[in-house]
């Protein structure tokens, strides 16, 4: 048993009590409100201990933006598929509340917002009575909250969200009727509600109290505007949020591993000081050893979590018994919760391939058959089957050619910025020892060993690197010149190769790696030029804006040129040509050039194996290089699959 001495104990809100002091923060899944996939993923974070679960984005009023949130609690049967999900999460034990959202352009005075494609310009004021109406939706709403059978309501006034914008009108258009400012808009709202709903209803409010960066409110008038609103007393529970409005700050409402933990602390703890309700806070606390401490020190009350519970919905259960080195971290990467959700797909995670998939059953469901399985090649994919297939009682033996677990993960972890994705390989290093999994470290499996390995079952996981010759999407052939000493590769230049005074990294993969080498070669003192293909750095990360808090980490560190295509080296010269005004150029006195260009498959042992071999799998990069979250799915799905057809 761990030492928490707060965390878990229980908090009297309004006149109700929470379990203890770990709220899941509301996150949208796209699974519909009510369905088995929604009650499957929110029963497993209620079971794994966290004591109250918001549900995501539920919307208080139609709204004419795109389709989310997709759930709704001013219909009938809005309110009948929330109580499906209530209902389910009261039987695991826990307080439910629902989130109030309504996007900026609500039916009643439509307007642009940052979910709209092509929305451009700037939000007309809303009426006097277009707000009279969205108010009583709002109030009707946690009313309707209520007879779905919630503990209560998480009034959301964050985020650029409609009554964000009303709350904080400095920023968002000022406004000169009886609801001249955001506090009176939700007073009303809470004043009135406060009377329709019982006593132990909790109203919960999240509220934005910074927007200074941006031109809006200074904290001082966020605490103000805060203490006013509490001082009606029909709030109950406080959480707030500083900075992060979308889009424009978007990275810190998704805090990637390029940003400091806690980072609203500092705003929530002056809220605390300023109200005599719970507060609490939120954005990337991501361990409970950390809540613990925010708690202690008096900064908040409570804290609220996602995706540390994505990624492990157990932490809380496993950090209360004290099994810390079983639980798995969340590492940041922002790109198979938020990243997936935000181009349409359902929730998942890049380091738990359950996250998502809860309602397809127990991935280590004993194997009919129990076999002897090799696997070859210890990355994320290819330690993720062997796990999946030792925890369903098969025999299995992971070979890897290096002297260490974790492949590209590794070489992504020692880059400034992504040191928190070594916790994946460290995790799975302990869990497949506790699985008791065979690992064979620098053993390199050949069509030889294969074939007469005696294995019932082969997965081949043999990954990717990077390619030595630049070949990328842009330039379908060798880049000229590639062949020479100075021209190297990130797995080079971390496996210790002399980098020169003067180095240009080219990436062409959009991804963290190519700028990482950049910004690790600067912090050693070089010269570094960066060039990239695209206009920005790390371009497939957009949806989830990392790339821009990769941007702010790497660009103030490096000679930056975007949109630039190398065509050859020569000696210490590069030619690069620009992509839209094609005029070429040349760099002189280049001691190293770092190619980041394409990351072909390794997957000759398959290919030389698979037609001689009963039952082989190929996984991971091996297979296609792709996002984390897909490669752990398909590995998983191997693990599944040895021993019974799926
Ligand atoms: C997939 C996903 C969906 C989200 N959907 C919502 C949502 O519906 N409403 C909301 O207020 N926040 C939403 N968020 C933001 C989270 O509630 C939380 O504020 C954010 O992830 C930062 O907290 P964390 O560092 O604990 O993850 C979402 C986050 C993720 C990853
Ligand atoms: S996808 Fe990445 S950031 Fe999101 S929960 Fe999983 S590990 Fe964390």
């Amino acid at each position: 048993m761990s030492d928490f001495q707060y965390l878990f104990s229980p908090l009297k809100v309004g006149k109700n009590e929470l379990p203890n002091r770990i709220i899941c923060a509301p996150h949208n899944t796209l699974y519909p409100r009510g369905s088995d996939q929604e009650i499957f993923y929110l029963r497993r974070r209620a079971e794994g201990g966290a004591g109250t679960i918001i549900l995501a984005s539920t919307k208080a009023a139609p709204s004419i933006d795109r389709p989310l949130p997709p759930q709704n609690i001013f219909t009938d049967e809005g309110i009948a598929d929330t109580k499906k999900t209530v209902d389910a999460l009261h039987e695991a034990g826990a307080k439910v509340l629902v989130e109030l959202t309504v996007m900026p352009g609500w039916e009643g005075n439509p307007q642009p917002s940052h979910d709209m494609p092509y929305a451009t310009g700037t939000m007309r004021t809303a009426t006097t009575e277009e707000l009279d109406e969205l108010m009583d939706y709002y109030v009707q709403a946690i009313a309707n909250c209520e007879k779905a059978g919630a503990d209560g309501v998480d009034v959301y006034a964050a985020c650029g969200f409609a009554l964000h914008v009303l709350f904080d009108n400095r920023l968002f258009g000022e406004r000169d009727d009886k609801y001249g400012d955001g506090v009176a808009v939700i007073s009303d709202i809470v004043t009135r509600a406060r009377a329709l709903v019982s006593p132990e209803f909790i109203i919960a409010l999240d509220l934005n109290v910074d927007e200074e960066f941006l031109g809006g409110i200074t904290l001082d008038e966020g605490v103000e505007a805060a203490r006013a609103i509490c001082s009606t007393g029909a709030v109950d529970l406080l959480i707030v949020d500083a900075q992060q409005v979308k889009n424009q700050e978007g990275y810190l409402h998704y805090p990637s591993s390029y940003v400091p933990q806690a980072l609203s602390m500092y705003a929530c703890a002056a809220v605390r000081e300023a109200v005599d309700i719970p507060v609490v806070g939120t954005h990337h606390i991501n361990t409970c050893e950390l809540a613990e401490q925010l708690i202690q020190e008096g900064q908040c009350d409570a804290v609220s979590m996602c995706r540390a519970l994505i990624a492990d919905p157990e932490m809380p259960n496993k950090a209360k018994r004290g099994e810390n080195e079983d639980i798995r971290g969340c590492i940041g990467d922002c790109e198979a919760c938020f990243g997936r959700f935000i181009t349409g797909f359902q929730v998942g995670c890049s380091v738990n391939p359950d996250a998502g998939f809860e309602y397809l059953g127990d991935p280590f469901a004993p194997a009919e058959t129990k076999k002897k399985v090799l696997v070859v090649g210890g990355g994320l994919s290819g330690m993720e089957a062997a796990y999946t297939a030792a925890m369903r009682g098969h025999t299995v033996t992971l070979m890897e050619k290096d002297s260490r677990l974790g492949g590209y993960v590794n070489v992504q972890a020692a880059l400034p910025g992504l040191g928190d994705r070594g916790d994946i390989v460290r995790w799975y290093e302990t869990q497949l020892a506790k699985a008791g999994v065979e690992i064979l470290l620098n053993t390199e499996a050949t069509p030889e060993t294969l074939k007469s390995g005696g294995f019932d079952a082969h997965v081949l996981a043999t990954g990717a690197i990077f390619a030595k010759n630049g070949i990328s999407e842009h330039y379908l052939l060798p880049i000229p010149g590639h062949e020479a000493d100075n021209v190297l590769t990130p797995e080079d230049v971390l496996a210790g190769k002399e980098v020169g005074e003067h180095v240009v990294v080219y990436d062409c993969t959009n991804y963290l790696v190519g700028p990482g080498i950049a910004e690790m070669l600067a912090d050693q003192g070089k010269q570094v030029d960066l060039i990239t293909y695209e206009a920005q750095i790390a371009k497939s990360l957009e949806p989830c804006y990392v790339n821009r808090a990769a941007s702010m980490a790497v660009l103030p560190k490096v000679n930056y040129i975007p949109d630039t295509a190398v065509l050859g080296i020569e000696a210490n010269t590069l030619t690069v040509r620009n992509r839209y005004t094609l005029d070429e150029t040349e760099i002189d006195s280049v001691d190293t050039v770092v190619l980041a260009t394409s990351r072909p498959p390794q997957d000759q042992l398959y290919l030389a194996v698979k037609d001689d071999l009963a039952e082989v799998y190929e996984i991971g990069d091996a297979r296609c290089p792709q996002m984390a979250s897909m490669q752990m799915f398909a590995a998983t799905q191997a693990g599944r699959a040895i021993g019974k057809q799926l």
